[in-house]
């Protein structure tokens, strides 16, 4: 008999439910086509776990986790649950602490202009013709995100909040290695982002990174300050292949990289720890776009990058690669078949507005 995949489905609050249910269709007619059999395991997490359970990362959540293959993720958070402490919340209370948990520091946010999308794109079309395909690396478990100390407190009769960026040289060689290989199976070239002109952080991220180059020689490395990067990505998104990012650089870059290529709606996130014996990686897999709390509940969220990362999911994690191009290309299909969820529609020709139950099912057909 062939394996079954151990799947843990988190899907979370706000459009996470609605968006989670069409990658489970799509899994589905996987194990049709391919007969790739899967095991779900739904757990909840973020706010749903809080009311149902009092906390964001209840213990048999985390137990299915660890007993699983991979992590199939929605979102967490929302105006609900805002008011807790702030370890409390959603996103602190649950996703940091998972990723910090499963040692899941590389984030991969490959953020895909299809040509036949650049209208849906807030830049210039003459910038993105053709469209663009740019992978953002981000250094997902150090930095001003876990740095310690972190707190808020009053300090000579002033309150005072002190969050610390933190970077040991070995968390940057981990991740700049990951960010080389993969230009090596791209176009080959390497922008790495930092600010070392005012951070100690900056220098020795700059430095590492330049040190790791030693053992790529076929990649070309060139560096960014990140308030030119962001000026730079948006001039000519075309221009970069892989991009080397910083926590918190990469998320707000990698924000920036998803709307220039149409929609947060569309970018897919692998989180992967160290690659296993078998060299497949344990990894959470979700969209980036976070739960939407204004459009929640209305069956229109754009479900593609809950659907892609599932197929990074198949990809980094069971090493299904057939099976995750094929989700690929069924999405692509269905791109080019004119199928647009609102975020991008713009009413061109040949297009049809559809909800996310229809274009879930467009693509589970295209598979
Ligand atoms: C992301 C999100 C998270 C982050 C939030 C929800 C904590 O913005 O994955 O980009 O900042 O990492
Ligand atoms: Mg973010």
């Amino acid at each position: 008999m062939s394996k079954v995949h151990k799947i843990a489905v988190l899907a979370g609050d706000g459009i996470g439910p609605e968006v989670m249910a069409e990658a489970i269709k799509v899994l589905g007619t996987i194990t049709s086509k391919f007969g790739t059999q899967f095991e779900f395991s739904e757990q909840l997490v973020g706010g749903a776990a809080i009311d149902a359970k009092g906390k964001a990362l209840p213990e048999d959540t985390l137990a299915v986790c660890e007993q699983s293959d991979a992590i199939l993720f929605g979102s967490v958070g929302g105006p609900k649950w805002e008011k807790l402490p702030p370890n409390e919340q959603p996103e602190r209370g649950a996703l940091l602490p998972l990723r910090k948990h499963f040692g899941l520091f590389a984030n991969l946010r490959p953020s895909i202009c299809y040509p036949s999308l650049t209208h849906a794109s807030p830049v210039k079309d003459e910038l993105i013709q053709g469209g663009f395909n740019v992978l953002c690396v981000r250094e997902l478990t150090g930095g001003l995100y876990f740095g310690q100390p972190k707190f808020r407190k009053e300090i000579d009769g002033e309150m005072t909040a002190v969050d610390t960026m933190v970077y040991k040289k070995s968390e940057i060689e981990r991740i700049a290695h990951v960010a080389f290989k993969a230009a090596q199976g791209r176009r080959k070239e390497l922008t790495s982002i930092d600010k070392a002109n005012v951070l100690e952080n900056g220098l020795l991220w700059r430095a590492t990174v330049e040190e790791v180059a030693q053992s790529y020689p076929d990649v070309k490395l060139s560096h960014l300050y990140v308030d030119n990067a962001a000026m730079q990505l948006i001039k000519n998104p075309r221009g970069f292949d892989v991009v080397l990012c910083e926590n918190l650089f990469g998320d707000i870059l990698s924000d920036e990289m998803a709307m220039i290529a149409g929609s947060l709606g569309m970018l897919a996130s692998a989180s992967l720890g160290k690659a296993k014996g078998d060299g497949l990686y344990f990894g959470l897999f979700e969209p980036s776009g976070g739960t939407a709390p204004d459009i929640a509940g209305k069956g229109i969220a754009n479900p593609i990058a809950q659907i892609l990362s599932t197929a990074l999911l198949l990809r980094f994690s069971l090493g299904l690669e057939a099976e995750a191009q094929a989700i690929e290309t069924a999405v692509r299909k269905v791109i080019d078949d004119g199928l647009r969820t609102g975020d991008i529609y713009s009413g061109a020709e040949g297009t049809r507005k559809v909800n996310t139950r229809e274009i879930g099912e467009a693509i589970s057909q295209a598979i």
